[in-house]
């Protein structure tokens, strides 16, 4: 059933430059969600790669002093090894200059032009090799140093006259507002969506979708002085990988994407010109387009010039790798552009990984290992109190699933910790290192609830923290097959051997934070 499938994708990135947060926060909140998916039973596809044509790749090629081919090989490597170093979970790694995504593009090509929507003329107007984006002088201004920008990016822009294939955008006004219309989940947070609705009722032109100056991209079926449009060529991939265009591939059944993941400078691309694109060529739209806010450091715009780009791998090396994913989730409502403070990270990683969750994990479990011969305790009757945690823990997996849809991992999130708080409260209450004295029968029971809640819990991190969560359930003997949501009937069986308690979330000890005084230190305790 095409209702049991799930096609999600990351934009594919530039190989004009490493990657930073901000790139990896997009394949971040990808991943989180194809693993979420994965464990809510569905057949997930889960794309991601490197777009590696066009005006800035060159440029950046050239400054390198490498042919294009090989800058794109090495470049886009790198973008391949941060899969494993992040936790990524993709089904693929597409790059633009695969063979068969030339096939791909050119058909695609075909189909417009065959539609009576591309024609041959001339443009002459702006462009920024930056933002690889044709502008309309109102989108521009002059700065006090003289040179023209684009306002919405800051990017220069260049004059550019050239012979070019144009894509007939100022026909499809009418039928895209119609699908914003009939699709009103097409486009979100809403706020990007009425940003998009009144663009396109501002009225489209006509889109250059051909360069003639430069070499370096997919060549114009029947024109080769043409090559593609670097927009044209990289939205393509979408449907490159599900087989395009031989719609009897065993991958076209993954078609139209259920979510296209984007950071907000690209929505118009992925918003306007591809559904029209598509729609042009008779192929189905995707279903979704989240984009998704941007990242400062420390209050400022990341940028060559700071050099103060933060690349991944220096996080997850000092802070750890889930601690990272953890934060970069929790932090900024998904949407927002956020700020990237280190006293944040090292705040979150404390409260609510070590204080909180770690916490809870490692005292319930050195309670067993210490009083209940290291085995799941025995269950008892049900109180009131009990089912309140259990169907609190229980009940999460809806509430989760329904911020998950919603991309508001945010959310997610904070639902996930309400129980982790209550389950701490419930230790506090049960006080079940008192009951060993008056009651040792209930204080196994409550150790087993105990143990069941931070079972369901765990379940639900798991996408946001694949490797912790993994030791955890390792510590609860939940086996490999008994991890997916399907797990949530299930529950923890008394009298299971548990291996030894270890901790999974240390507490982070900043030692770039000011020496404190031992005098602030009590304070604080
Ligand atoms: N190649 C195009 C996408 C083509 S998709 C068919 C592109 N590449 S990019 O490498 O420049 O950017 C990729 C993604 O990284 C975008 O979604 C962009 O929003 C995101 N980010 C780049 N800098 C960012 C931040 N500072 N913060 C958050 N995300 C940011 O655009």
């Amino acid at each position: 059933m095409s209702d049991n499938r799930f096609y999600i994708t990351t934009p594919i990135y530039y190989v004009n430059d490493v990657p930073h947060i901000g790139h990896a926060y997009t394949t971040l909140a990808c991943d989180v969600m194809a693993r979420f998916m994965r464990l809510d039973g569905k057949d997930v596809r889960f794309l991601t790669g490197t777009d590696e044509h066009g005006q800035k790749v060159e440029q950046a090629a050239a400054a390198a002093g490498m042919e294009p081919r090989a800058f794109t090989d090495k470049v886009s490597q790198v973008f391949r090894d941060l899969i494993p170093a992040m936790g990524y979970s993709p089904d693929n790694f597409i790059r633009t200059t695969e063979p068969r995504h030339y096939a791909s593009c050119q058909a695609l090509w075909n189909k417009v032009l065959a539609a009576g929507d591309i024609y041959l003329g001339k443009y002459a107007g702006w462009y920024s090799v930056r933002d690889e984006a044709f502008y309309a002088e109102s989108e521009t201004e002059v700065g006090p140093d003289n040179k023209r920008r684009a306002t919405a990016s800051g990017a220069e822009v260049a004059w550019v006259e050239e012979p070019s294939y144009f894509f007939r955008l100022s026909a499809w006004q009418d039928r895209l507002l119609k699908f914003y219309e009939d699709n009103p989940r097409f486009i979100a947070p809403q706020s990007r969506r009425n940003e998009v609705i009144s663009f396109v009722k501002g009225g489209l032109q006509d889109l250059s979708v051909s360069r003639t100056t430069f070499k370096w991209g997919v060549p114009v079926p029947n024109d080769p002085q043409h090559i593609m449009y670097v927009w044209f060529d990289a939205l393509t991939n979408y449907i490159t990988e599900c087989g395009y265009p031989d719609t009897s591939a065993p991958n076209w059944k993954y078609w139209p994407a259920d979510l296209h993941m984007v950071g907000k400078d690209i929505v118009r691309f992925h918003t306007v010109y591809w559904p029209a694109f598509l729609m042009s060529a008779g192929v189905a739209p995707p279903k979704r387009v989240f984009a998704h806010g941007w990242w400062t450091i420390e209050g400022q715009k990341m940028s060559k010039s700071l050099n103060n780009a933060i690349a991944p791998l220096a996080l997850v090396k000092e802070f750890g790798l889930d601690q990272t994913r953890y934060f970069l989730l929790r932090e900024v409502p998904f949407g927002n552009d956020g700020d990237f403070r280190r006293a944040s990270m090292v705040q979150r990683m404390n409260a609510d990984l070590a204080n909180d969750y770690g916490n809870l994990c490692q005292r319930v479990l050195s309670i067993i290992a210490k009083n209940c011969a290291g085995s799941v305790p025995a269950k008892g009757p049900l109180t009131d109190a009990d089912r309140a945690l259990l169907d609190k823990a229980g009940g999460a997996l809806a509430a989760v699933r329904d911020r998950v849809n919603d991309q508001a991992f945010h959310e997610a999130l904070a639902a996930i910790w309400e129980v982790i708080g209550d389950a701490n409260r419930y230790v506090d209450t049960q006080a079940p290192w008192t009951l060993a004295k008056t009651d040792p029968v209930r204080r196994d029971h409550v150790l087993w609830v105990l143990v069941e809640a931070i079972r369901r819990v765990t379940l639900l991190t798991q996408p946001f923290m694949p490797g912790s969560t993994a030791r955890i359930l390792d510590q609860l003997a939940v086996p490999a097959d008994g991890r997916d949501f399907a797990a949530f009937d299930r529950e923890m069986m008394s009298g299971t051997a548990l291996p030894a308690p270890q901790g999974v979330f240390p507490r982070f000890v900043d030692p770039a934070a000011p020496a404190q005084t031992p005098r602030q230190v009590r304070k604080k305790a």
